[in-house]
């Protein structure tokens, strides 16, 4: 079994590939281990849940939220949970940051571990010990940084994952490439998403090689002061109009990441908007939207990222070579403006 195991502050993490679900009972009780899911999970994969204690939440992010969290608390207690229970994610990103946040909070912390199901959650959301959930319209806005005991994957739980899902997951993926490995984008570049959903091996290989990008960077940069920030490649851009547009979130980091890769031939040598352009595009996403520009900079100044005049945002000098820039506040409006004209 192809196993990798990652040293991080608080914890080492296991991850274990090609094992299958049914290796989750070498690694946990199955009679004190709680799994969470959400029902879309859990309805097409009922039978691999049978024997285990199980909390299914509804699925989607609009309950990546507290309430949702006291309910957990309330079935953990009736199913006897105590400090020694361990909590097993199985699910997408909404249900992994839920898993993590929980178990986190639980008795003061329990240990957990994920089974992650989704494309996005295999290779992004359940690396890096991030959880949380959202409150009212600010995204991730309480939660902690705990590392899971282990991520096992199981590839063929991918069978179910609806097409968009798939997609999104895809707009991280190109993101890692295009910020860390540019063998990678040239694979992206040759290939199609058909070909990764038919090629299990394929899949497979892509899908450890974009864990091995993003735990590397997290390991190197867990809580956030240098590298990890490249990861919010197309995110700045992106979180402002996923939240105007209801785009979802791979369409609007997709067209965040052709917007810096804009910025960046303005301000590195970079030159290769165009690839990375065509390359969103072979894979289903969209690179440009209308939108408002001055509702748009709005959001941006009120942006995390932001320090006071200027932002720091993540620019490719060239593929597979992202570089966190702070750019003043005005010269930003002014590239954006532009940016948002030319289209
Ligand atoms: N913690 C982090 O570092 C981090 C990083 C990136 C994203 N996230 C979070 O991840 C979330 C997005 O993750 P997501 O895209 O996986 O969303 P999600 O968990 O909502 O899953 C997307 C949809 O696909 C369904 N689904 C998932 N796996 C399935 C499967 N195998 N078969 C059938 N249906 C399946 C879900 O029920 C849901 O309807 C966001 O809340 C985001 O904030 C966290
Ligand atoms: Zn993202």
């Amino acid at each position: 079994m192809k196993k990798l195991q990652y040293k991080f502050s608080g914890k080492t993490t296991t991850y274990y590939f090609d094992a299958g679900f049914s290796h989750l009972e070498k690694l946990v009780d199955k009679k004190t281990a709680v799994l969470l899911t959400d029902e879309n999970i859990f309805r097409s994969h009922q039978k691999k849940f049978g024997g285990w204690n199980t909390i299914v939440i509804k699925a989607g992010e609009a309950f990546k939220v507290q309430d949702t969290i006291n309910s957990i608390i309330e079935q953990l207690i009736d199913l006897g949970a105590d400090r020694k229970t361990f909590l097993v994610g199985v699910g997408g990103g909404v249900v992994t940051d839920i898993t993590g946040y929980a178990a986190a909070v639980y008795m003061r912390g329990l240990s957990f571990g994920f089974v992650p199901t989704s494309i996005l959650a295999m290779v992004d959301a359940s690396i890096g010990g991030k959880n949380g959930i959202d409150v009212g319209v600010y995204k991730n806005l309480v939660g902690t940084i705990r590392q899971p005991d282990f991520l096992l994957y199981d590839m063929s739980l991918l069978k179910s994952l609806p097409k968009e899902e798939w997609i999104g997951g895809f707009a991280e993926i190109i993101k890692h490439a295009s910020i860390r490995d540019a063998a990678l984008f040239r694979e992206l570049e040759k290939n199609k998403l058909s070909f990764y959903q038919k090629d299990n091996a394929a899949l497979a290989k892509l899908i450890r090689r974009n864990v091995v990008i993003k735990s590397t960077v997290v390991q190197k940069d867990e809580f956030e002061k240098g590298d990890r920030r490249l990861l919010n490649f197309g995110h700045t851009l992106g979180h402002a109009i996923e939240n105007l547009y209801e785009l979802s979130h791979g369409q609007a980091i997709s067209i965040g990441m052709a917007a810096a890769c804009m910025i960046s031939e303005e301000l590195t040598d970079f030159k290769d908007t165009d690839r990375v352009i065509a390359t969103l595009k072979k894979y289903g996403l969209p690179t440009q939207a209308e939108f408002d520009g001055k509702e748009v900079l709005n959001v941006l100044r009120m942006d995390k990222k932001k320090e006071r005049d200027s932002m720091n945002y993540v620019l490719l000098n060239k593929i597979g070579q992202g570089v966190v820039k702070s750019i003043p506040i005005v010269q930003l409006d002014k590239l954006l403006q532009s940016i948002i004209t030319a289209r």
